[in-house]
């Protein structure tokens, strides 16, 4: 049933052209993308304007977490041409599955860039889940010259909460749920690579 199901959304997805710079166009319910562009996920109710800029976006908490550091690089048009100077929003809940939305401190929030070569990291510790949901992170990057606005979820591999046909529907939301690892500096980390779509894909189409 469920293996149908999944089977009837995969066959309204057609692969219909390549484009001249090589990557594959799809198309789904009526949205042209590239079939390397990151798939979207819920903004959610959570976001909030004006997180500082910092890299690291841990607090001081008496409840012992996880640290893990979260690594990655965004890409363009081609798939392949990595964006520089880009702002990335991030946020998640703090230990006790509550989102900062008052105070001065901007809890589990911040604004991060990506260097001359498209990558980016922060430093934070595992969320909590909340509300029946995985463990996850949320990211926004807003509309940036030639690009369509990306909001999107971070999950990590293992976390029973994520059910088929619930928060991951399609094969490539997989790309967002992230193996944990050890990181040189003996800190758990995870890589998740950002594939933005290029608004040119949608006035062609
Ligand atoms: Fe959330």
């Amino acid at each position: 049933m469920m293996k149908r199901r999944a089977f009837v959304k995969m066959a309204g997805i057609s692969a219909f052209a390549v484009s001249a710079s090589g990557f594959n166009l799809i198309q789904k319910d009526g949205i042209t993308s590239t079939d390397c562009a990151t798939s979207t996920d819920m903004l959610g109710p959570f976001f909030r304007e004006g997180a500082p800029s910092r890299n690291d976006i841990t607090y001081q908490s008496e409840i012992e977490q996880l640290p893990i550091k979260v690594v990655g690089k965004v890409f363009g048009a081609d798939c392949n041409l990595p964006l520089k100077n880009l702002e990335i929003e991030v946020w998640h809940c703090d230990h006790k599955k509550n989102y900062d939305m008052e105070s001065d401190e901007f809890r589990c929030r911040g604004k991060i860039q990506t260097d001359q070569n498209g990558a980016y990291w922060f430093k934070t510790f595992m969320p909590a889940p909340y509300g029946g949901r995985p463990k996850h992170i949320h990211y926004l990057i807003r509309e940036v010259e030639g690009y369509q606005e990306l909001a999107t979820q971070l999950y990590f591999k293992g976390d029973k909460r994520i059910k088929q046909n619930n928060w991951v529907k399609y094969p490539w939301d997989e790309k967002r749920i992230l193996e944990i690892y050890r990181n040189e500096e003996e800190m758990a980390e995870v890589n998740l690579d950002l594939y933005l779509t290029p608004k040119s894909l949608l006035e062609n189409k």
